[in-house]
C-alpha cells in the first residue's frame, strides 16, 4: 500500500534510501570494500571476452542505459553502444556471437525489448537482463542476469527502479573494471565506499523535499521545460524532461547542455523555466558557461547544485543541494530533486500522478 503518502510515485521516491540498500544487499560489501556479482562470477569469460556490450531498453530504462554506457567504457574500458528496443528489432543491426546484449527493464515485459533480445538471441548473442520484476519474460528469456531488487513498481513514472537500474549498472561497471585490471585497487575501494554510501546520500536530498514542494507552484504556468546537463547528468537531465512530459503534461526538453547553442536557446525568454544539473565535476565551469548564456536570455534557471556551491547559485532563481560524490555516480543523487520536482508540480497541476493519461506501466503491445 501507499504507507501513508498520498500516492505511490512519492513513495518510491521515498523508498529510494531503503530499496538501494536492498539491492546493494550481499552484492556490496562496504567493510572489505568489495563487490560481488553472481552473474560476473558465473559468466566471466562471456563477459569479460566480450567484443562488444549492446544496451537496449525503452523510456526510462533506456535512461538508465545511457548513464551504463559511460561507466562502462570509462571505468571497465569496454566498447558499449545504447540502442531503442524498437528501433534495434526492425533495423537489421550486425550482431555476432562476440556480443553481449543486454535488456534493462522495470516490468521485463516491455514487447519491444522482449523482441530486441529474442533477435539478437537468434543470431548468435549472449543475453543478460537487468530486471525488476522476478520471473518476468525478460528474465526468463535471459541466458543471465542481476535483479534489481527494489520491489514493485506500481506509479506509471518510474523512480526506483531507475536508481536500481544505475545501482546495478555500477555494480557491474566495478566488478568488471576489476576483473579486467582497468581500475586501481585503491578507486575501486574507494568508489564501492562511495557507491555504498549512495542511500545516506539520498536520504539528505530527501530532507529537502519540503523546500521543493515550495517551489513548485511557482512553474505550473509553464508549457515548456528545458533539462540541461554534461556528461553523466546529459541522461539525468532526458529523464528529468521525460518525468515533467508525462505526469504533469508540460512540454519538456532534454538536451546536453552544449547542445542548446545549436537551435534550442532560441526558446529561451523570461517565462522558459530552464533546469541545469550542475554538480562540481569536471564540467562544471563549461555547465556555468551555459547558464550564463540563459541568463542573458532572462531565463528563470532552476539548478541542482553540490553542498555549498556559490558560481552556478549565483546565476540560479532556484537552486537544490545535493551531497558530493564521485562524478560517475551523481546520477544517483541529481535524479531525485528532478523526480521530486515533477511530482509537486503535477500535484500542484491536479493531475493523476499515479495514472497518468494515455500510459500504461508496462507496454506489452509494440
Ligand atoms: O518496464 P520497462 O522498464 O521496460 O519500461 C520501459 C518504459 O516503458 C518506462 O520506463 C516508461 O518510460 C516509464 N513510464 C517512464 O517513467
Amino acid at each position: 500500500e501507499k504507507g501513508g503518502y498520498p500516492h505511490f510515485m512519492i513513495k518510491e521516491i521515498f523508498d529510494q534510501p531503503r530499496v538501494l540498500r536492498d539491492c546493494m544487499r550481499g552484492r556490496v560489501n562496504k567493510e572489505v570494500k568489495e563487490i560481488l556479482l553472481s552473474a560476473v562470477i558465473d559468466h566471466k569469460d562471456k563477459l569479460l571476452n566480450a567484443k562488444r556490450f549492446i544496451l537496449t531498453a525503452c523510456g526510462t530504462s533506456w535512461h538508465a542505459a545511457l548513464i551504463g554506457k559511460q561507466m562502462l567504457e570509462s571505468i571497465a574500458k569496454i566498447p558499449v553502444e545504447v540502442e531503442y528496443a524498437s528501433e534495434f528489432r526492425y533495423r537489421d543491426p550486425v550482431i555476432t556471437d562476440q556480443d553481449v546484449v543486454f535488456a534493462i527493464s522495470q516490468s521485463g515485459e516491455t514487447a519491444d525489448t522482449l523482441a530486441a533480445i529474442e533477435l539478437a538471441k537468434s543470431r548468435g548473442a549472449y543475453i543478460y537482463g537487468i530486471c525488476n520484476a522476478i520471473g518476468s519474460s525478460i528474465s526468463r528469456a535471459s541466458d543471465t542476469g542481476t535483479y534489481i531488487h527494489v520491489g514493485p513498481e506500481i506509479g506509471v513514472a518510474s523512480t526506483k527502479a531507475f536508481t536500481g537500474q544505475v545501482a546495478v549498472l555500477a555494480m557491474l561497471t566495478l566488478c568488471l573494471a576489476k576483473e579486467k585490471g582497468t581500475i586501481t585497487d585503491e578507486r575501486y575501494k574507494y568508489l564501492v565506499d562511495q557507491l555504498a554510501s549512495v542511500p545516506d546520500m539520498i536520504e539528505k536530498i530527501l530532507k529537502t523535499s519540503g523546500g521543493i514542494e515550495k517551489i513548485a507552484p511557482t512553474f505550473t504556468y509553464a508549457r515548456n521545460f528545458i533539462y540541461l546537463g554534461r556528461g553523466f547528468n546529459y541522461p539525468v537531465a532526458l529523464e528529468g524532461a521525460l518525468k515533467l512530459k508525462e505526469i504533469s503534461y508540460i512540454h519538456a526538453e532534454g538536451y546536453p547542455a552544449a547542445e542548446m547553442k545549436h537551435g534550442p536557446i532560441a526558446l529561451v525568454d523570461e517565462e522558459m523555466p530552464v533546469v541545469f544539473i550542475a554538480p562540481h565535476n569536471s564540467l562544471y565551469e563549461k555547465v556555468l558557461s551555459n547558464i550564463q548564456e540563459v541568463k542573458a536570455r532572462k531565463g528563470r534557471i532552476l539548478s541542482i547544485v553540490s553542498d555549498g556551491d556559490k558560481d552556478v547559485t549565483a546565476f540560479s532563481d532556484y537552486i537544490i543541494e545535493v551531497p558530493h560524490v564521485d562524478p560517475i555516480f551523481e546520477p544517483l543523487l541529481t535524479v531525485v530533486p528532478l523526480q521530486l520536482i515533477s511530482y509537486y508540480i503535477a500535484v500542484a497541476k491536479g493531475r493523476e500522478v499515479d495514472q497518468p493519461r494515455n500510459l500504461a506501466k508496462s507496454v506489452t503491445v509494440e
